[in-house]
């Protein structure tokens, strides 16, 4: 059985994700979204409780998913699960330096593990969740980019 592990922030979960998910269920026989409790780089505004939550409830009719929180090296949470491959999206050129030196890191770090990048739909290329976020906080819609369960998880937490 060939399991993948899906890494990242999803703070919160968008469109973008949900298809890169997708694709990658094409691949795989499971799919774990890893969710990671910290960052090194970011603070989330979403509790790892919520975003857990959001992707659990936008992902529930997807099989052989699962939605897990890590904590610490990535690697170390893909050795546990005895997965083979990390997932990651590549939505433009501008990704692929930064991907590339993770990917480079992560096999140090691990030798046996492969990267795989999968590029979402190019309606979702200029997505980002900081993006989202901001679109959100600005009171405009977002409802073409996230699902609606996260768009009114946003609108709560950008109540003002
Ligand atoms: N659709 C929409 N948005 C996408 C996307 C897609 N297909 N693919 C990427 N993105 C966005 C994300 O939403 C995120 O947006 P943001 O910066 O506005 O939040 C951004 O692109 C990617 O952010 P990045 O920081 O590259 O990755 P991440 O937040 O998704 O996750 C980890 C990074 C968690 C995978 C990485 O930091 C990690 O592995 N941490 C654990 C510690 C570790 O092992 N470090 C590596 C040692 S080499």
């Amino acid at each position: 059985m060939k399991i993948g592990v899906y890494p990242g922030t999803f703070d919160p979960i968008t469109n973008g994700h949900l298809d890169v998910i997708r694709r990658a269920l094409k691949i795989f026989d499971e799919l774990i979204v890893a969710v990671a409790i910290l960052s090194y780089k970011k603070t989330p505004i979403f509790s790892i409780e919520e975003r857990l939550n959001l992707i659990k409830e936008t992902t529930k009719e997807i099989e052989n998913l699962k939605v897990e929180a890590f904590d610490g090296l990535l690697v170390k949470f893909v050795k546990q699960k005895g997965a083979v491959a990390i997932v990651r999206g590549l939505r433009a050129v501008s990704d692929y330096e930064f991907e590339l030196q993770l990917a480079h890191a992560n096999r140090r770090l691990y030798r046996d593990v492969e990267t795989v990048f999968l590029m979402p739909s190019e309606e979702f290329s200029f997505l980002s969740s900081s993006l989202v976020k901001e679109i959100a906080y600005f009171g405009g819609s977002v409802k073409s980019l996230v699902p609606p369960i996260v768009e009114k998880a946003l609108k709560q937490k950008f109540q003002r």
